[in-house]
């Protein structure tokens, strides 16, 4: 083809106008983009004057194949018999090319028009290699390694027959105690759209028709992040303005970046289920956001607008198809109610067939009309999945995602050859290393700290373990989290009898490493918590352990922040590894040891008490602002405790130290021609080799509604020798001081502003410049 150009080009003589050769080639693939964009208008639109009304309406219902971990109450029945019949447009909870090629057959050869089928799951943080959390996952500040750790996903995914992730999630969540927390990118709208974006294109990649790549569905459209009182599926409740600058960019930037599909939240936005909410699916998501992929509900989400209060099925199911919902999941109210509703005119043909047709537009896009049996592939399942490279990866984005909390009189890294007490309930716990929502991973295949310490060390012996503690001795928190398989294992030992256990390992020991925090199930779906201090059983073993005197340092896996002040107070060091996935031992063990240097941060506040929250870093000034130092009676403070998280978004320790020069500004003032150019030089003085997320955050001074005391504008990791310095340049422009006004206009005023550069939210250096009109 290149050839065959190229002598085109000299037989035309425009081999040395470069220009030209450009608008040529331009050309050559808007003709190209236009006749495909034809080709599939015309495939579906044959294909559509084919189909009757059922098996349009059967397009938009998806199934679920019952295996897995089923999210509602409502599993599908007769499936084999609904594909057949035309009555399934997608189906999931299915996995392993078998069982997806005999479903992809039945809807290939046994329905009458063969409309192949699309297969869903949840890959959320890796599908067999299990990677951190996305909360941990988020923590490496990365995008390359975010993006990476959804390719890899996908090409697992894909491998084993499914072509479409019901991910990224990306709900902004202000609110521990809400348990899926763990699977979004924390608390900032800036920082969640960024790896929004990053997740999208590792899915997706740049041709859905290829073999690896798979639909992706950012969810929970909109707000499920704010659930009242951190209660799963609550009601949300918030101002415009609010859900515009806080909320809803994340979704958006997935939206921008070329999401296929969007899936509604369970709450309600302004009073209406987002699922059948017209303003959210029609107005904002479609008509000002242009998106035009399908929106999927999420698992019974239809059905549940009747508890939600708006009335019986039929009547909901005409709500939410006025609305915008194109697919139904699980709950068939489309697939029983749709074709009455349109005999009794309470809805149109034109609605149907538009919903039909994005579905189609999908399929066609994942290449399905052309092979159905694309992602089925036995070869490809034996080969790709769970390979040395991805859990070579899992073990570096593992390490990567680990945030050191405190590190006294540098204890940490450890000496390969130090005596360690290795203690703790999930020191040597396979069952909880992978993290909510790995339906996919094989918790047996996981390496605990245990084993990855073992490895690791100079000898294996050095590493002598005891349990120490349950997870909780709490059998009702037990059992409630054990629902789908043991994650809370009460001993049959008593509490005491564990921690002398404990104590006696201890005493032969130089240094203690106790692996603690929450089982996996503790936090993610339906997994609220009002408590959010370790369990009592875990606080015992760990004052127990301060008392031997000897360096004690904590590793935390969790799903969630915690509440950590009693821990802070006792621990000479903390490390924060979230639940890390497959590799986890190998991964702590690396961080541990040395072998990686912690460069994770937060994207998520700490608070000191529950009380608290929501604690956010990005929170407005008040007219009453609360000083740091003390109480001082009419300011916005807490008589009993201070208003300040104990870790503030962005926070993170590296062994290595960074020192921040002053600010140096191109200029003073800024305007919409002219740009601002903010450098720091930052030096490694410290005595390893370490990355640094910098942060820049900005702080809108005067504007005509309040603003927040600072935003995280834009970040940047580097990589520092020990003793080296880099100047940082951030580039601001009129765009990254845009905000929604009372309007919901998108602008820029002109006014003074600060800029911070620094290590986390909290600890910055500071400048001042204007904004003006040219
Ligand atoms: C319910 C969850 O809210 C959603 O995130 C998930 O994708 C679906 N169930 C399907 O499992």
């Amino acid at each position: 083809m290149f050839q065959q150009l190229l002598s085109l080009f000299k037989w035309i003589n425009l081999e040395k106008r470069p220009i030209l050769i450009c608008f040529f080639l331009i050309g050559l693939l808007t003709i190209n983009a236009q006749s495909n964009a034809h080709k599939k208008e015309k495939f579906i639109s044959n294909l559509m004057k084919k189909m009757t009304l059922d098996e349009k309406i059967g397009q938009l219902n998806l199934l679920t194949a019952g295996s897995g971990i089923p999210t509602g109450s409502v599993v599908s029945k007769d499936v084999e018999q609904k594909i057949i019949q035309g009555n399934v447009g997608a189906l999931f909870g299915i996995h392993g090319p078998d069982k997806i090629r005999k479903a992809q057959d039945l809807a290939v050869k046994k329905s009458r028009l063969g409309i192949p089928l699309i297969f869903g799951s949840d890959v959320i943080h890796g599908y067999q290699t299990t990677f951190p959390i996305p909360l941990g996952i988020a923590s490496c500040w990365d995008m390359k390694w975010i993006e990476k750790s959804a390719r890899i996903a996908a090409q697992e995914a894909s491998a084993n027959g499914i072509n479409w992730t019901f991910s990224p999630m990306v709900d902004i969540c202000r609110d521990p105690r809400w348990g899926r927390i763990a699977e979004g990118a924390g608390e900032d709208a800036f920082y969640g759209s960024q790896v929004a974006k990053a997740m999208v294109k590792g899915y997706q990649g740049n041709d859905l028709a290829k073999n690896n790549t798979i639909l992706s569905c950012v969810k929970h459209f909109a707000l499920y992040g704010a659930s009242e009182a951190g209660r799963d599926y609550n009601t949300t409740d918030m101002s415009k303005i609010r859900m515009y600058s806080d909320y809803l960019p994340p979704y958006k930037a997935a939206i921008d970046a070329g999401a296929s599909s969007v899936m509604t939240s369970f709450n309600d936005v302004d009073g209406i289920p987002a699922t059948g909410n017209k303003w959210l699916l029609t107005e904002l998501l479609r008509n000002q956001w242009k998106f035009d992929g399908f929106v999927v509900s999420d698992y019974t989400a239809l059905n549940e607008m009747s508890d939600h209060g708006l009335g019986d099925l039929k009547k909901v199911t005409e709500q939410a198809i006025n609305a915008g919902l194109d697919m139904d999941m699980v709950g068939e109210g489309f697939l029983k109610h749709l074709k009455s509703l349109l005999h009794e005119k309470k809805i149109s043909k034109q609605q149907i067939d538009l919903a039909c047709k994005r579905i189609l537009e999908a399929k066609y896009a994942l290449g399905l009309f052309d092979d159905p049996f694309r992602y089925i592939d036995e070869h490809r399942a034996a080969m790709e999945i769970m390979t040395v490279e991805n859990r070579k990866f899992a073990r570096d984005l593992a390490a990567r995602s680990c945030v050191l909390l405190k590190n006294l009189n540098h204890l940490l890294p450890l000496d390969k050859k130090d005596k360690i007490a290795l203690i703790g309930p999930l020191a040597d716990n396979k069952n909880n290393m992978l993290g909510t929502w790995a339906v996919s991973g094989d918790p047996q295949q996981s390496i605990t700290v245990y084993e990855g310490m073992k490895q690791n060390a100079s000898s294996a012996d050095n590493i002598v373990y005891a349990k120490g503690a349950n997870i909780s001795d709490d059998t009702i928190l037990a059992k409630n989290v054990n629902v789908f398989g043991t994650r809370i294992d009460i001993d049959q030992k008593s509490s005491d009898q564990m921690i002398e256990e404990a104590l006696k390992v201890a005493a032969f020991s130089e240094k203690i490493v106790a692996i603690i925090g929450e089982a996996s199930e503790m936090s993610g779906e339906s997994s609220s918590r009002t408590n959010l201090e370790l369990p009592e059983s875990q606080k015992k073993l760990i004052r127990a352990l301060k008392k031997t005197g000897k360096p004690l340092i904590l590793v935390l896996m969790s799903g969630r922040p915690l509440i950590l002040n009693e821990e802070h107070d006792l621990a000479d060091a903390i490390l924060l590894s979230w639940h890390p996935g497959t590799e986890a031992g190998n991964a702590i063990s690396d961080v541990l040891f040395g072998a990686y240097n912690p460069s994770g941060k937060l994207t998520v506040s700490f608070p000191r008490s529950v009380g608290q929250i929501p604690v956010y870093y990005n929170h407005k000034n008040t007219g009453r602002p609360a000083t740091k130092i003390e109480f001082e009676k009419f300011r916005s403070h807490y008589l009993d405790a201070s208003n300040f998280p104990l870790f503030p978004f962005g926070f993170g320790l590296s062994y290595t130290k960074f020192e921040y020069g002053e600010l140096i500004l191109n200029q003073k003032i800024m305007t919409k021609s002219n740009s601002l150019i903010v450098s720091c030089k930052i030096t490694n003085s410290g005595d390893f080799d370490g990355e640094e997320i910098v942060q820049l955050y900005l702080r809108d001074l005067e504007a005509s509604v309040t603003r927040p005391i600072k935003e995280l504008k834009g970040f940047e990791k580097i990589l520092l020798k020990k003793g080296e310095s880099k100047e940082v340049s951030f580039t601001l422009t009129e765009q990254d001081l845009k905000f929604f006004n009372a309007k919901l206009e998108y602008v820029a005023e002109p006014g003074d502003f600060k800029v911070f550069i620094g290590t986390n939210s909290d600890l910055c250096r500071e400048a001042n410049f204007s904004f003006r009109n040219d």
